[in-house]
């Protein structure tokens, strides 16, 4: 589709400390984000784990393409789009499944789980045409790039580009404190996704997994509550349940101390030494599974990386402390699909799934405590930002409150706007990069 919005309109609708309402209501600023954002960075497919066996696909999209990750034969993984190359029709309709070759539904051509075209029926009838077996174009093609990151795969669009670790920088030490807090070094993707679509542009999704002015507020009726019942029980005994929903209730003070930290291009982390993952009781079970694996020094180091939201722009963010992961999924300017995961630590109790199901089910879950209440802000937000009033989105808080790190990375206080600056910086970059 021809766009006409030229680099100088792009770069006006982003200032320092604040952005234009067009940046999340126009239609056709969302189709040159999906071209120039979603269309050339590494977009998050999913984990190693949820095709455990040749043959085992999982479908998604890239972007608004629709795509499918296979286990091949070969052990490989492959990231194919899903249309067949005869007239176009998905390969996979479901999201999940075992399928040792793709038949296609609509003229049962067949192909193999690279892509590779493997029967015709009466193949007599292509005979010295173009379209026959052996010739690439009769393939299902490959996505012009996929890599795996200890397990996270990523694929891209664009034929060229950083490769995904130089991408990632610094930002791949929340995968690998992921990783680590499994006593055997390996994490699981367990069950199916909380999948549920939000009447909000995606990036007002995104940008409230780091807006810690918000849950005071928003989240009042869920901890106010919490709070109260919490008060029967000493620490060591109080419900997890309860646990988790009274830190939404921290302190402006407390949540400035748990700081963010941005790096790469739109990456971030909120938490370091402290979250408000960080006052759970611990498993104790847990930990010394952890201890006999690591030694007592490591696991301190490990567990101690409390690492509350990592953001990896623009399609994911998870909770190393917490087994969760969340997935963004841009349909139009004002839907986004939004699914929640869980994984398991392998050689950890099984409590500590139960407690990553517990907080996904009561605070993402559209049936949760927490959940719906951002929904609605989201619906808020985009019907606000469509009225006529002032054109600005402010991010001035914290605005000169940055502290540059000894590795190159920005970090401010935990209710700054850094987090939201840094995005738009990316977001610039991105959608004036014509290339
Ligand atoms: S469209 Fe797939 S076999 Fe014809
Ligand atoms: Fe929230």
């Amino acid at each position: 589709m021809g766009i006409n919005i030229g680099s100088d309109e792009i770069s006006s609708l982003v200032e320092k400390d604040r952005v234009h309402k067009r940046v999340y209501t126009d239609p056709a600023i969302f189709e040159l984000e999906m071209q120039r954002i979603w269309g050339t960075a590494w977009v998050f497919i999913g984990h190693e784990s949820q095709v455990p066996k040749p043959g085992d696909y999982y479908a998604t999209t890239l972007g608004k393409q629709s795509v499918i990750m296979t286990r091949h034969h070969d052990g490989e993984v492959k990231v194919l789009f899903n249309r067949c190359s005869h007239k176009g029709a998905q390969l996979v309709g479901d999201s999940c499944g075992h399928a040792p070759k793709f038949r296609c539904s609509y003229h049962g051509y067949v192909f193999d789980t690279d892509g590779t075209l493997l029967h015709i029926p009466r193949e007599e009838g292509y005979k010295n045409t173009s379209y026959c077996k052996g010739k690439a174009g009769a393939n299902v093609q490959n996505v012009p790039r996929m890599e795996i990151y200890r397990g996270f795969i990523f694929a891209s669009l664009a034929t060229q580009g950083q490769d995904l670790v130089s991408w990632l920088g610094i930002s791949t030490s929340s995968f690998d404190n992921a990783i680590d807090r499994s006593p055997t070094g390996e994490i699981e993707i367990t069950g199916g996704s909380l999948r549920y679509m939000h009447d909000a542009n995606w990036k007002i999704l995104l940008e409230n997994v780091t807006d810690n002015m918000h849950p005071q507020v928003t989240h009042q009726s869920a901890f106010q509550p919490a709070k109260q019942l919490g008060m029967k029980y000493s620490d060591k005994d109080k419900p997890l349940a309860l646990a988790m929903l009274e830190p939404f209730g921290s302190s402006y003070d407390f949540l400035d101390e748990i700081k963010m930290t941005v790096c790469g291009i739109g990456h971030s982390y909120t938490g370091g030494a402290v979250s408000i993952h960080s006052a759970y009781p611990k498993e104790s079970q847990y930990v010394k599974k952890m201890q006999l694996q690591y030694g007592e020094d490591r696991t301190n180091k490990i567990l101690s990386m409390n690492r509350q939201n990592t953001i990896i722009y623009p399609s994911i963010a998870f909770k190393s402390a917490l087994q969760t992961i969340r997935i963004y999924r841009p349909v139009a300017v004002n839907k986004t699909i939004q699914e929640t995961w869980t994984y398991k630590l392998k050689g950890a109790p099984d409590d500590m799934l139960e407690n990553s199901v517990l907080y996904n089910h009561m605070i993402f879950s559209p049936a949760s405590i927490a959940g719906h209440d951002d929904y609605e802000a989201y619906h808020r937000i985009q019907h606000g930002l469509s009225n006529n009033a002032s054109d600005w989105v402010s991010q001035h808080r914290h605005m000169n409150s940055d502290s540059i790190n000894e590795d190159g990375t920005r970090s401010a206080p935990g209710t700054s706007d850094i987090v939201f600056r840094h995005e738009f910086e990316a977001w610039k970059h991105y959608m004036t990069n014509t290339v």
